[in-house]
Protein backbone atom coordinates (compact mmCIF):
# COMPACT_ATOMS: atom_id res chain seq x y z
CA UNK A 1 0.00 0.00 0.00
CA UNK A 2 1.22 3.57 -1.21
CA UNK A 3 0.10 6.64 0.63
CA UNK A 4 -0.09 8.64 -2.55
CA UNK A 5 1.72 12.16 -2.93
CA UNK A 6 -0.05 15.65 -3.42
CA UNK A 7 0.18 17.45 -6.95
CA UNK A 8 -0.28 20.49 -5.36
CA UNK A 9 -2.01 22.20 -8.79
CA UNK A 10 -1.95 25.83 -6.75
CA UNK A 11 1.75 25.47 -6.46
CA UNK A 12 1.92 24.78 -10.10
CA UNK A 13 -0.14 27.30 -11.16
CA UNK A 14 1.51 30.35 -9.51
CA UNK A 15 4.69 29.26 -10.47
CA UNK A 16 3.48 28.97 -13.88
CA UNK A 17 1.49 32.53 -14.00
CA UNK A 18 5.02 34.28 -12.44
CA UNK A 19 6.79 32.92 -15.92
CA UNK A 20 4.62 34.10 -17.82
CA UNK A 21 3.95 38.20 -16.11
CA UNK A 22 7.65 38.15 -16.13
CA UNK A 23 7.21 37.37 -20.50
CA UNK A 24 4.39 39.49 -20.64
CA UNK A 25 6.52 42.50 -18.79
CA UNK A 26 9.26 41.73 -21.62
CA UNK A 27 6.79 42.02 -24.31
CA UNK A 28 6.62 45.56 -26.15
CA UNK A 29 2.66 45.50 -25.94
CA UNK A 30 -0.18 44.56 -24.00
CA UNK A 31 -1.80 41.18 -24.47
CA UNK A 32 -5.42 42.07 -24.56
CA UNK A 33 -8.13 39.10 -23.23
CA UNK A 34 -12.09 39.79 -23.62
CA UNK A 35 -14.35 37.33 -21.90
CA UNK A 36 -17.85 37.54 -23.02
CA UNK A 37 -20.71 36.53 -20.22
CA UNK A 38 -24.07 36.29 -21.30
CA UNK A 39 -26.76 35.51 -18.70
CA UNK A 40 -26.16 35.00 -14.79
CA UNK A 41 -25.31 31.23 -14.39
CA UNK A 42 -24.21 31.27 -11.15
CA UNK A 43 -20.72 28.76 -11.18
CA UNK A 44 -19.96 31.38 -13.95
CA UNK A 45 -19.74 34.32 -12.46
CA UNK A 46 -17.09 32.87 -10.07
CA UNK A 47 -15.06 31.79 -13.10
CA UNK A 48 -15.39 34.42 -14.85
CA UNK A 49 -14.23 37.14 -11.98
CA UNK A 50 -10.93 34.36 -11.26
CA UNK A 51 -9.91 34.22 -15.00
CA UNK A 52 -9.92 38.34 -15.34
CA UNK A 53 -8.29 38.63 -11.74
CA UNK A 54 -5.80 36.17 -13.17
CA UNK A 55 -5.27 37.65 -16.25
CA UNK A 56 -4.68 41.39 -14.87
CA UNK A 57 -2.27 40.02 -12.32
CA UNK A 58 -0.08 38.94 -14.99
CA UNK A 59 -0.27 42.07 -16.46
CA UNK A 60 -2.12 41.63 -19.84
CA UNK A 61 -5.54 43.86 -20.32
CA UNK A 62 -8.34 42.10 -19.57
CA UNK A 63 -12.37 43.10 -19.50
CA UNK A 64 -15.47 40.73 -19.50
CA UNK A 65 -18.25 41.94 -21.28
CA UNK A 66 -21.55 41.00 -19.69
CA UNK A 67 -24.89 40.62 -21.57
CA UNK A 68 -28.31 40.10 -20.54
CA UNK A 69 -29.75 36.56 -20.86
CA UNK A 70 -32.37 37.73 -23.66
CA UNK A 71 -29.09 38.76 -25.67
CA UNK A 72 -30.20 37.33 -29.11
CA UNK A 73 -27.68 34.89 -30.77
CA UNK A 74 -27.23 37.21 -33.75
CA UNK A 75 -26.50 40.10 -31.22
CA UNK A 76 -23.70 37.93 -29.76
CA UNK A 77 -22.46 36.74 -33.11
CA UNK A 78 -21.86 40.73 -34.08
CA UNK A 79 -20.25 41.04 -30.56
CA UNK A 80 -17.84 38.59 -31.49
CA UNK A 81 -16.91 39.55 -34.86
CA UNK A 82 -16.37 42.96 -33.48
CA UNK A 83 -13.75 41.81 -30.95
CA UNK A 84 -12.28 39.68 -34.08
CA UNK A 85 -12.04 42.80 -35.71
CA UNK A 86 -10.34 44.90 -33.05
CA UNK A 87 -6.60 44.99 -33.35
CA UNK A 88 -6.20 45.48 -29.44
CA UNK A 89 -7.92 42.22 -28.53
CA UNK A 90 -6.11 38.67 -28.59
CA UNK A 91 -7.80 36.49 -26.85
CA UNK A 92 -11.80 35.75 -27.18
CA UNK A 93 -13.18 33.53 -24.55
CA UNK A 94 -17.17 33.19 -24.23
CA UNK A 95 -18.44 31.82 -21.10
CA UNK A 96 -19.83 28.70 -21.63
CA UNK A 97 -22.93 27.37 -20.69
CA UNK A 98 -25.04 30.11 -23.00
CA UNK A 99 -28.25 30.68 -23.00
CA UNK A 100 -31.13 27.53 -23.95
CA UNK A 101 -31.87 30.08 -27.15
CA UNK A 102 -27.70 30.65 -28.83
CA UNK A 103 -26.45 27.72 -30.17
CA UNK A 104 -22.93 27.43 -28.84
CA UNK A 105 -21.35 25.64 -31.78
CA UNK A 106 -22.47 28.64 -34.30
CA UNK A 107 -20.70 30.99 -31.70
CA UNK A 108 -17.61 29.19 -31.19
CA UNK A 109 -17.24 28.77 -34.69
CA UNK A 110 -17.25 32.15 -35.02
CA UNK A 111 -14.16 33.23 -32.79
CA UNK A 112 -11.18 33.84 -35.08
CA UNK A 113 -9.45 30.66 -34.68
CA UNK A 114 -6.03 32.60 -33.96
CA UNK A 115 -7.92 34.59 -31.07
CA UNK A 116 -9.86 31.45 -29.78
CA UNK A 117 -8.28 30.84 -26.54
CA UNK A 118 -10.18 27.93 -25.20
CA UNK A 119 -9.09 26.07 -28.22
CA UNK A 120 -12.86 25.48 -28.78
CA UNK A 121 -13.14 26.09 -32.76
CA UNK A 122 -12.72 23.21 -35.16
CA UNK A 123 -9.69 24.69 -36.90
CA UNK A 124 -7.80 24.88 -33.39
CA UNK A 125 -9.00 21.15 -32.63
CA UNK A 126 -8.18 19.89 -35.84
CA UNK A 127 -4.75 21.53 -35.61
CA UNK A 128 -4.59 19.54 -32.22
CA UNK A 129 -5.53 15.78 -34.05
CA UNK A 130 -2.69 16.53 -36.89
CA UNK A 131 -0.02 17.48 -34.65
CA UNK A 132 -0.19 21.11 -36.21
CA UNK A 133 0.77 24.48 -33.96
CA UNK A 134 -2.78 26.09 -32.40
CA UNK A 135 -4.23 27.12 -29.55
CA UNK A 136 -4.74 23.89 -27.05
CA UNK A 137 -8.05 23.52 -24.15
CA UNK A 138 -6.89 25.30 -21.05
CA UNK A 139 -7.92 22.30 -19.04
CA UNK A 140 -5.82 19.24 -20.49
CA UNK A 141 -2.69 21.34 -21.20
CA UNK A 142 -3.09 22.23 -17.68
CA UNK A 143 -3.12 18.46 -16.98
CA UNK A 144 -0.03 18.31 -18.91
CA UNK A 145 2.00 20.61 -16.91
CA UNK A 146 0.50 18.87 -13.53
CA UNK A 147 1.63 15.27 -15.15
CA UNK A 148 5.51 17.09 -15.61
CA UNK A 149 5.31 18.43 -12.21
CA UNK A 150 4.76 15.60 -10.55
CA UNK A 151 8.02 13.75 -12.72
CA UNK A 152 5.22 11.37 -14.34
CA UNK A 153 6.66 9.63 -17.54
CA UNK A 154 4.18 9.74 -20.33
CA UNK A 155 5.99 8.22 -23.01
CA UNK A 156 5.01 4.54 -23.62
CA UNK A 157 2.88 4.97 -20.62
CA UNK A 158 -0.68 3.72 -20.43
CA UNK A 159 -2.80 6.40 -20.17
CA UNK A 160 -6.69 6.16 -19.67
CA UNK A 161 -8.60 9.25 -20.07
CA UNK A 162 -12.46 9.01 -18.45
CA UNK A 163 -14.57 11.06 -20.23
CA UNK A 164 -14.97 12.07 -23.75
CA UNK A 165 -16.32 15.72 -24.06
CA UNK A 166 -14.69 18.28 -26.59
CA UNK A 167 -13.76 20.66 -23.78
CA UNK A 168 -11.57 18.02 -22.17
CA UNK A 169 -11.46 13.96 -22.83
CA UNK A 170 -11.00 14.49 -26.44
CA UNK A 171 -8.22 16.87 -26.28
CA UNK A 172 -6.52 15.51 -23.29
CA UNK A 173 -6.48 12.20 -25.23
CA UNK A 174 -4.81 14.00 -28.41
CA UNK A 175 -2.01 15.57 -25.96
CA UNK A 176 -1.13 12.39 -24.19
CA UNK A 177 -0.96 10.78 -27.46
CA UNK A 178 1.08 13.20 -28.85
CA UNK A 179 3.40 12.94 -26.06
CA UNK A 180 3.60 9.66 -27.15
CA UNK A 181 1.40 7.45 -24.38
CA UNK A 182 -0.42 4.78 -25.27
CA UNK A 183 -3.83 6.11 -24.96
CA UNK A 184 -7.83 4.60 -24.21
CA UNK A 185 -10.64 6.50 -23.73
CA UNK A 186 -13.74 5.14 -21.54
CA UNK A 187 -16.95 6.82 -20.70
CA UNK A 188 -20.15 5.90 -19.95
CA UNK A 189 -21.26 3.22 -22.29
CA UNK A 190 -17.81 1.54 -21.83
CA UNK A 191 -18.52 -2.58 -20.56
CA UNK A 192 -16.06 -2.73 -17.24
CA UNK A 193 -14.98 0.85 -16.99
CA UNK A 194 -13.43 -0.66 -13.50
CA UNK A 195 -10.94 -3.09 -15.22
CA UNK A 196 -10.37 -0.50 -17.85
CA UNK A 197 -9.16 2.09 -15.70
CA UNK A 198 -7.01 -0.26 -13.44
CA UNK A 199 -4.75 -0.32 -16.41
CA UNK A 200 -4.27 3.10 -16.50
CA UNK A 201 -0.41 4.44 -15.54
CA UNK A 202 -2.11 7.62 -16.21
CA UNK A 203 -5.61 7.97 -15.39
CA UNK A 204 -7.62 11.32 -16.28
CA UNK A 205 -10.85 11.27 -14.75
CA UNK A 206 -13.08 13.90 -16.58
CA UNK A 207 -17.24 12.98 -16.26
CA UNK A 208 -18.81 15.46 -13.89
CA UNK A 209 -19.67 12.82 -11.47
CA UNK A 210 -18.53 13.00 -8.12
CA UNK A 211 -16.49 10.22 -6.47
CA UNK A 212 -17.31 8.06 -9.38
CA UNK A 213 -13.68 6.69 -9.34
CA UNK A 214 -13.74 3.68 -6.64
CA UNK A 215 -10.13 3.63 -4.47
CA UNK A 216 -10.09 0.11 -6.31
CA UNK A 217 -10.40 0.97 -9.96
CA UNK A 218 -6.67 2.88 -9.18
CA UNK A 219 -3.19 0.26 -9.55
CA UNK A 220 -0.54 0.78 -7.70
CA UNK A 221 1.60 2.84 -8.39
CA UNK A 222 -0.47 5.24 -11.03
CA UNK A 223 -0.66 8.65 -11.15
CA UNK A 224 -4.10 10.14 -10.94
CA UNK A 225 -5.23 13.39 -12.45
CA UNK A 226 -8.56 14.35 -11.43
CA UNK A 227 -10.79 17.02 -13.29
CA UNK A 228 -13.99 16.84 -12.15
CA UNK A 229 -15.70 19.92 -9.14
CA UNK A 230 -18.80 18.81 -8.12
CA UNK A 231 -21.41 20.82 -6.11
CA UNK A 232 -22.51 18.25 -2.92
CA UNK A 233 -26.14 19.07 -1.64
CA UNK A 234 -24.21 20.04 1.89
CA UNK A 235 -22.03 22.42 0.22
CA UNK A 236 -18.99 20.52 -0.68
CA UNK A 237 -16.86 20.37 -3.52
CA UNK A 238 -15.22 16.60 -4.65
CA UNK A 239 -13.69 15.09 -7.66
CA UNK A 240 -15.15 12.42 -9.93
CA UNK A 241 -12.42 10.71 -7.75
CA UNK A 242 -12.51 9.10 -4.31
CA UNK A 243 -9.68 10.65 -3.28
CA UNK A 244 -9.22 8.79 -0.02
CA UNK A 245 -9.48 5.63 -1.26
CA UNK A 246 -7.67 6.54 -4.44
CA UNK A 247 -4.80 7.62 -2.40
CA UNK A 248 -3.74 4.53 -0.80
CA UNK A 249 -3.16 3.16 -4.21
CA UNK A 250 -2.02 5.66 -6.44
CA UNK A 251 1.63 6.96 -6.34
CA UNK A 252 0.54 10.38 -7.16
CA UNK A 253 -3.09 12.66 -6.90
CA UNK A 254 -4.61 15.48 -7.73
CA UNK A 255 -6.62 17.25 -4.45
CA UNK A 256 -10.56 18.83 -5.47
CA UNK A 257 -10.35 21.71 -4.70
CA UNK A 258 -6.73 22.85 -5.89
CA UNK A 259 -5.52 20.40 -8.50
CA UNK A 260 -6.24 20.86 -11.98
CA UNK A 261 -8.70 23.68 -11.43
CA UNK A 262 -5.87 26.46 -10.50
CA UNK A 263 -4.13 25.18 -13.61
CA UNK A 264 -7.41 25.98 -16.06
CA UNK A 265 -6.67 29.31 -15.82
CA UNK A 266 -3.18 29.73 -15.49
CA UNK A 267 -3.12 27.96 -18.91
CA UNK A 268 -6.30 30.75 -20.10
CA UNK A 269 -3.36 33.33 -19.50
CA UNK A 270 -0.97 31.55 -21.30
CA UNK A 271 -2.74 31.11 -24.26
CA UNK A 272 -3.73 34.81 -24.17
CA UNK A 273 -0.35 35.66 -24.37
CA UNK A 274 1.05 33.01 -26.74
CA UNK A 275 -1.75 34.12 -29.23
CA UNK A 276 -0.68 38.03 -28.80
CA UNK A 277 2.80 37.12 -29.88
CA UNK A 278 1.33 34.55 -32.49
CA UNK A 279 -0.47 37.50 -33.46
CA UNK A 280 2.10 40.72 -32.99
CA UNK A 281 5.28 39.04 -32.42
N1 LIG B 1 -17.20 26.96 -18.69
C1 LIG B 1 -16.61 26.08 -17.85
N2 LIG B 1 -15.33 25.89 -18.22
C2 LIG B 1 -15.11 26.65 -19.32
C3 LIG B 1 -13.98 26.87 -20.16
O1 LIG B 1 -12.88 26.34 -19.97
N3 LIG B 1 -14.16 27.76 -21.17
C4 LIG B 1 -15.35 28.37 -21.39
N4 LIG B 1 -15.43 29.20 -22.43
N5 LIG B 1 -16.41 28.17 -20.64
C5 LIG B 1 -16.29 27.32 -19.60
Amino acid sequence: MTTASIIDGKEVAAGLRARIAERVAALPFTPGLRVVRVGEDPASGVYVRNKDRAAKQAGLHSATLQLPEDTTEAALLAVVRQLNDDPAVDAILVQLPLPRHIRAETVLETIDPAKDVDGFHAVNAGRLATGQRGLVPCTPKGVMHLLAAAGTTIAGARAVVLGRSNIVGKPMAALLLAADATVTVVHSRTRDLASECRRAEILVAAVGRPEMVKGDWIAEGATVIDVGINRLPNGGLVGDVDFAGASQRAAAITPVPGGVGPMTIACLIENTVDAAVARRG
